[in-house]
């Protein structure tokens, strides 16, 4: 996995050093390092010489649209967009990792629901990147069952918390990037806490446990494989995203043009 190749030294200094990096809490270390590992399995990918990419000037927090470096060219969309268009202009390198997410979901055998939320968990990170469980979950809540929803929305807390149930481990990666002391915010504890007791707790765990195969570079499904899963689980609206006047309509207007000022 793309892990293997990255060192605390590397990662480090693309936060601006040790004082910059000292200034991120834990949820936006760990947003950071998964991009960092996300970029470093797409270079392996294209068989590019691993090298560290800067980012365009602007903040971390924002979406990979935003950042011309990471998508040079907004494609255009057709005129009744609909999800698998976004997969193909958009979403970058957060849409394969979420291909490779379900496809290891598919080859495990679970749930259809738990591959359609693998699929989509990390799409919102091409619009926002900070907090992007809570900004995912509110872009997806219109068109998905309300379980993949509320799974994508604790699957950014259940990162730093293992379950041996399943198999997740408290990442390796993290102890060697952040150290053994590191502490995720209050905010994520309670999250964790609330999502543990919940009945769909395990809709955001199995989005964890599918996410850590997302880096995988060995895997490079395409978006075509899932037509017929997505059209069982997503209601694409008929004027096509954007136009549908849904809750988070506004979401994939700024992601159809992320341009447009106002
Ligand atoms: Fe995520
Ligand atoms: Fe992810």
């Amino acid at each position: 996995m793309a892990g293997d190749q990255i060192d605390r030294r590397t990662f480090i200094a693309r936060l601006g050093g040790t004082a910059a990096a000292s200034t991120l809490g834990a949820t936006a270390l760990a947003d950071e390092l998964e991009d960092l590992q996300l970029e470093a399995s797409l270079q392996k990918a294209e068989k590019a010489k691993p090298k560290p990419r800067p980012r365009a000037a602007v903040r971390r927090g924002s979406g990979g649209v935003f950042d011309k470096l990471r998508v040079p060219e907004l494609e255009p969309l057709p005129a009744e967009p609909k999800l698998i268009d976004f997969f193909r202009h958009r979403f970058a390198g957060y849409g394969l990792h979420g291909l490779r997410s379900a496809q290891h979901a598919l080859d495990s055998r679970q749930d259809e629901i738990h591959v359609m939320a693998a699929l989509v968990h990390d799409i919102v990170q091409s619009l926002v990147r900070s907090d992007h469980g809570y900004w995912g979950a509110d872009l997806l809540a219109p068109y998905v069952d309300e379980r993949i929803a509320w799974g994508i929305r604790y699957h950014q807390a259940l990162r730093f918390f293992p379950d041996d149930s399943v198999g997740y481990e408290y990442p390796e990666l993290y102890v060697r990037m952040f150290g053994a002391d590191f502490e995720p915010e209050p905010y994520v504890h309670a999250a964790y806490a609330e999502a543990r007791k919940h009945r769909w707790y395990m809709h955001a765990r199995m989005i964890t446990v599918n996410d850590t195969y997302g880096f995988d570079d060995t895997i490079n499904p395409s978006i075509d494989e899932f037509t017929d899963i997505i059209g069982r689980n997503f209601r694409q609206p008929k004027e096509g995203l954007g136009s549908d006047n849904s809750p988070s309509a506004h979401m994939w207007r700024t992601l159809i043009n992320p341009d447009r000022p106002l």
